[in-house]
């Protein structure tokens, strides 16, 4: 595909002596297209080349080649604006779509990089909600966004499957566990467990002697603390399992906390023989005061282990095993003092030093229910896999009433539902807190998952009522110059720069934000262009840019984690 910008910046480059990559990120796309299609601010160069912008310009537009590329070149004020050839323009962005059809926007970019995205990480016994279903989503989306431009990632559920919680479950259990259906139900039940073992630890300190007792055991591998703690993560494990169907996400390592437990000596020699571990009230730290971030506990008075010690064994052991470019934790913006602390101490680990550069906390809002607070202990929580049944079986109900007669409703029904809650999820900036909305979320005609489907729906009817679909030979690209269609062929062109920008940021909001600008743009085309018409040649154009809308469409929405349904 013809890169327009860089063109521009290797023309503008000859006429001032300077590098084609520098003027390159001077350019910019004006708000308005009448302005131009790419405009350079001359002003960018007034002080290195030390005459005024209104000078520079008149230098560049006399000397500047126009070529084939370039339709009109013009001067205003101190910018200078560049009209693209339209009819190249289409052609190029059509005939890339054609060649690479679904894997359109994919690039090499990432190649020999290790890019390890981790997300969802609930924790085991208890329940996984909603925070950890927008982190599912999140993190799945950049995986795939980062895989698609050629990295080499690694999808890695941290669960948290270690800690003092265990011990006391085991301890309940061990008193009550014939009260309990922990088959039928099991994170309920192992709720209910939790909640009254942590009362009653709160009456009794000699419960809590013996769950403190049970930890000891657990650790050192006692068969009895061993098997229970098994039987409630693969309890747990299928349960999670069950969303993780329902939203198709996959990772590629289930290591949780409990994986490092052996591997947290060999962080501590490090740590002491970088000299930065000091000994507090028995306990081990490294005091980060001087950098505002407090202390970071390694090793608590009674030999235990914390979840900050076991991350930073888990960044050791991917450093080693995966020798990362990045590592990204999807993880509640509530977690920043915990993240900043262990990348802290992080540098102190003898990695290399990309990985330490590497480590990233993506922070993620939180969501609220329209319907009010939430909480586990007064059973007001929603449980996510009953939201995502709830969100198809509303979808059933609102197709029952718009189509009665569609085939593979269920299916059907499966794929708007979940992309409706996926989407409502990426749709703002993630760091943002949002609030769930029923009405919000399933609205087909807002800025909503089932309104990109829609539309997507839309451009396979349009290709089906034609009864054929034009080949790119046939397609006389002078055709789509009006500025309804020009519109939409700027949309499918910046598919990859979307692509880079969200990887850049790591803000997935960016690409579900495009596949809504492209929707409308697209509705806009079909409203304003009749698309079947007399015209033959006209039909075939407008028939190929449908067709084209709807395979980027489409692997945006993949790329979201968001499946395309056939008819709605
Ligand atoms: N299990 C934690 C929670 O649910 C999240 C883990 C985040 N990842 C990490 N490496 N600490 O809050």
């Amino acid at each position: 595909m013809i890169n327009f910008k860089k063109i521009i910046a290797e023309k503008i480059a000859k006429t001032v002596d300077l590098e084609a990559k520098e003027i390159e990120e001077y350019i910019e796309i004006p708000p308005n297209r009448e302005l131009g299609d790419y405009s350079f601010p001359c002003f960018k160069l007034a002080k290195l080349l030390k005459k005024s912008p209104q000078e520079i310009a008149t230098q560049i537009h006399e000397k500047i080649e126009q070529g084939e590329e370039i339709s009109e070149i013009k001067m205003v004020g101190g910018y200078l604006n560049f009209y693209i050839q339209p009819v190249l323009f289409v052609q190029s962005v059509l005939t890339e779509i054609e060649e690479k059809q679904e894997n359109y926007g994919a690039s090499d970019l990432g190649t020999g990089k290790n890019i390890i995205v981790e997300y969802s990480s609930p924790n085991i016994a208890k329940p996984f909600h909603i925070g950890h279903l927008r982190n599912t989503i999140i993190g799945s989306s950049l995986y795939k966004i980062y895989q698609f431009l050629g990295y080499h990632t690694i999808g890695i559920n941290h669960l948290g499957d270690y800690g003092t919680q265990f011990a006391k479950l085991i301890e309940g259990y061990k008193r009550w566990g014939t009260e309990y259906h922990l088959e039928e139900n099991p994170i309920e039940e192992l709720t209910k467990i939790y909640i009254r073992i942590s009362d009653l630890c709160k009456e009794d300190e000699s419960v809590l002697e013996a769950c403190r007792k049970n930890f000891k055991k657990l650790e050192e591998g006692d068969s009895y603390c061993v098997d229970l703690w098994t039987r409630f993560r693969d309890l747990s494990l299928k349960e999670f399992q069950k969303i993780y169907d329902l939203l198709e996400v996959e990772f590629d390592s289930w290591n949780g906390e409990s994986f490092y437990i052996d591997k947290i000596p060999e962080v501590e020699k490090r740590l002491e023989k970088s000299g930065i571990i000091t000994e507090s009230e028995g306990a081990k730290i490294v005091d980060l005061e001087d950098k505002g971030l407090g202390v970071c506990i390694i090793r608590k008075s009674d030999g235990s282990t914390i979840y900050a010690t076991r991350d930073l064994a888990a960044i050791l052991y991917r450093a080693q095993e995966y020798d990362f470019d990045k590592c990204l934790y999807v993880v509640a913006y509530e977690q920043n003092l915990h993240f900043r602390q262990i990348f802290e101490v992080a540098k102190y680990l003898g990695i290399p030093e990309k990985c330490v550069n590497g480590l990233e906390h993506v922070r993620y809002g939180m969501t609220r229910l329209s319907t009010g607070k939430m909480s586990t202990r007064e059973g007001t929580a929603v449980k996510v896999s009953d939201l995502l049944t709830e969100s198809i079986s509303r979808v059933q109900k609102i197709m029952e009433e718009k189509n009665p007669n569609l085939p593979n409703r269920e299916m059907e029904a499966r794929k708007i539902g979940i992309g409706a809650v996926i989407f409502n999820n990426l749709c703002s900036n993630i760091i943002k807190d949002q609030i769930f909305d029923w009405d919000l979320v399933l609205n087909f005609n807002g800025e909503t998952g089932p309104y990109i489907q829609y539309v997507y729906v839309r451009t396979n009817s349009v290709l089906e009522k034609a009864g054929y679909t034009p080949k790119l030979e046939d397609v006389d690209f002078s055709l789509l110059t009006d500025s309804a269609s020009l519109k939409v062929m700027f949309a499918l062109y910046s598919f990859q720069d979307i692509l880079k920008t969200v990887v850049d940021k790591n803000e997935p909001s960016i690409l579900a934000r495009y596949l809504i600008e492209l929707s409308q743009s697209y509705s806009n085309f079909y409203n304003e262009n009749k698309i079947i018409s007399e015209e033959k040649e006209r039909t075939n154009a407008r028939l190929y840019l449908s067709k084209a809308v709807g395979i980027v469409l489409k692997t945006g929405c993949r790329l979201l984690g968001i499946q395309m349904p056939n008819k709605m």
